[in-house]
């Protein structure tokens, strides 16, 4: 009988997670989904209670274009613009330059300086509750989301959860897959030269580009210091300090996602350079020594800065901008309803 019980409860569970009670009483039929990452990618961990269906992805992408999230017209996709992988061109409050949605599903440190930590469940609630002080009456008054909660999350009354859980399933399907470089993995594209002598340059000493923007996310999704400063002048460039308040974090960034890199028009947590070429040239000749400054940016050979030719430079850009994904950027899965 115990074992009944058992067996009947987890039958219950397993039906609960797909399946939710709607405003009759009656169960609706949700569509479990399958995200279809890149084979080389690593696996990707899903909380149990919030596994992918095309109707909550779905919801979720509304509330992503929908200013009435917020309490003065703002929206995702208002900053996260899809034609620039998610990011945009201004800067955000003049202080920094907005982060692209690539692959998040694969992240467990966030912001610029690592001060959001988790599941993008927990992200997605931080975004609600505190950066955009979503207004739950608000929300709940809206008849469309009030019917899709209920019938979806089996919900009276929507909370930041049920808005975090909606956007995070939205937001983990933003897989960039197709960029030249995707294909060149997959053997279904070749380099050119000058990005072939790039690619080199990245995944070797001599560039040592991936030991922090490892393949194949192109991000370690760690925190370093890459030498930006020698001065914190200003509080951001004390980069994860403010987080822990420990010296031995002072500078130190959570590598960047390389994917779309050659689509923004700033860099670094400040945006203080505006072009690739300022950024391979910082990697090539400006690092500053500090005491904490990561061990890779000073092994044997590069204690003085890279030392590549003008020819070598130019060679990593072009591999950069191998991870432009044109697909990604118009696919229509990710605009607006
Ligand atoms: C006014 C512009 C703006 C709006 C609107 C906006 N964001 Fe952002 N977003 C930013 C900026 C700037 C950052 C970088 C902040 C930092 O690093 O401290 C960011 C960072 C993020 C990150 C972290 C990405 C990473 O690489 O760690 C996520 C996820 C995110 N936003 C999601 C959202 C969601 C979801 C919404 C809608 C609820 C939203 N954003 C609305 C500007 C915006
Ligand atoms: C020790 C780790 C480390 C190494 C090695 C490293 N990077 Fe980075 N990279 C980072 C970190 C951390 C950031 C973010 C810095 C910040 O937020 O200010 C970054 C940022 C960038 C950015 C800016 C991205 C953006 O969206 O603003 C580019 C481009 C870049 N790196 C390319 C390279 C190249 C090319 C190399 C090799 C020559 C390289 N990196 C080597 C850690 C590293």
């Amino acid at each position: 009988m115990k074992r009944f019980g058992l067996i009947l409860f987890l039958i219950v569970v397993c039906f609960a997670a797909c399946k939710k009670s709607s405003d009759n009483g009656n169960l609706i039929k949700l569509t479990p989904y399958k995200i279809v990452p890149p084979a080389f990618y690593p696996d990707m961990v899903i909380p149990s209670d919030n596994e992918p269906c095309v109707e909550k992805i779905k919801l979720g992408r509304m509330l992503y274009y929908d200013p009435q999230l917020s309490n003065d017209g703002r929206y995702c996709a208002q900053c996260h613009l899809q034609q620039l992988g998610f990011t945009q061109t201004d800067m955000y409050l003049n202080v920094m330059p907005v982060l692209p949605h690539v692959n998040l599903a694969w992240y467990t440190n966030y912001m610029w300086d690592g001060s959001q930590k988790g599941s993008l469940e927990d992200l997605m609630f931080f975004e609600v509750k505190d950066f955009f002080k979503a207004d739950l009456n608000k929300i709940n008054n809206i008849p469309q989301y009030k019917s899709l909660f209920k019938s979806y999350f089996g919900v009276d009354k929507i909370t930041y959860k049920e808005l975090a859980y909606a956007m995070a399933q939205f937001t983990r399907t933003m897989i960039s897959k197709n960029s030249k470089y995707d294909k060149y993995l997959l053997g279904e594209a070749s380099l050119t030269n000058d990005e072939e002598e790039g690619r080199k340059i990245f995944f070797t000493e001599k560039g040592d580009c991936f030991h922090c923007h490892t393949n194949p996310m192109l991000s370690d999704n760690l925190m370093h210091n890459t030498g930006l400063d020698s001065l914190y002048n200003k509080e951001a460039d004390k980069g994860h300090y403010n987080v822990t308040k420990n010296n031995l974090d002072l500078g130190k960034f959570r590598t960047a996602n390389l994917h779309n890199v050659a689509l923004r028009s700033y860099f670094m947590h400040d945006g203080r350079y505006k072009s690739l070429e300022e950024v391979v040239e910082f990697y090539n000749s400006g690092m500053r020594k500090v005491s904490n400054l990561d061990p890779i940016m000073t092994k044997p050979g590069k204690v003085n800065g890279l030392k590549l030719s003008d020819q070598e430079k130019y060679q990593l850009i072009q591999f950069l901008k191998t991870f432009t994904d044109n697909t990604y950027i118009s696919d229509t899965s990710f605009s607006a309803l």
